[in-house]
């Protein structure tokens, strides 16, 4: 699939998703390339139809492009729950259980996430997978001590490298701290290592969102198609 592809699949999911918003609601705005498309539709549907609700968002990026067209954004502490939050995931297995973080957002994604009343994932179908870890999976980390993480890291097996940009620099989350990216190809005990990443000294969060999803849509050349956790 090339990337245009990929691209009018991720926007036709997007623009689904974004039908489930309604006026009045309180919605968990995620992050990413595909969200980008569901903030673009939402946009479009304050300014020509007139749609009101208040987001909340995972990142300062989504804060500025829903602020663009006009959406109220609040602080996730002014508000006592969330309706509903629309995200993306980088991979999603059949039960549910998933990667998130590819943006380096997945801290502020799965405390929305952890005080939403429904979450939706808008995937395009590369991202739907038989075992989940090929995508490597992020970890936030804060930055004092963080190469004597990365050693426990590398003891334990599991591959893991410090996210820099293109000129070599730690990237910083919105959070300030750094990613570190376990390159574990496959991970058959998803509830074993996100015990033993959270139970990490210096770890802040990791990218394992396991049965969190309630919905997901996912982009697909004949439509999108909707994927229901009947465990949720
Ligand atoms: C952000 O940190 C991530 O969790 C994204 O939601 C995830 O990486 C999916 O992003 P894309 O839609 O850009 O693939």
């Amino acid at each position: 699939m090339d990337k245009s592809e990929q691209d009018a699949l991720k926007k036709a999911a997007g623009i689904e998703a974004a039908k489930l918003v309604d006026n009045d609601m309180i919605a968990g705005l995620g992050t990413g390339s595909t969200v980008k498309f569901f903030v673009d539709e939402l946009g479009r549907r304050v300014q020509e139809e007139g749609l009101h609700f208040t987001g909340v968002t995972t990142s300062n990026r989504t804060k500025a492009q829903a602020e663009s067209f006009g959406i109220k954004i609040v602080d996730i502490d002014d508000v006592s729950h969330i309706d509903i939050t629309v995200d993306g995931a980088d991979e999603v297995d059949q039960n549910f259980n998933g990667i998130k973080g590819g943006g380096a957002a997945l801290l502020w994604e799965k405390i929305v996430a952890t005080n939403s009343d429904r979450i939706v994932w808008i995937v395009d179908e590369s991202k739907v997978v038989d075992t989940i870890g090929r995508f490597p999976l992020p970890v936030e980390v804060i930055p004092f001590g963080v190469q004597h993480v990365i050693t426990r890291f590398k003891n334990r097996g599991y591959d893991p490298t410090l996210r820099v940009d293109a000129e070599g620099t730690p990237i910083h989350t919105d959070e300030k701290n750094f990613i570190v990216d376990l390159h574990m190809n496959r991970i058959d005990h998803p509830q074993d290592l996100a015990e033993d990443l959270i139970t990490t000294v210096g770890v802040v969060e990791h990218g394992l969102f396991l049965n969190m999803v309630n919905t997901v849509i996912v982009g697909d050349p004949r439509g999108p198609r909707v994927l229901t956790n009947s465990n949720k």
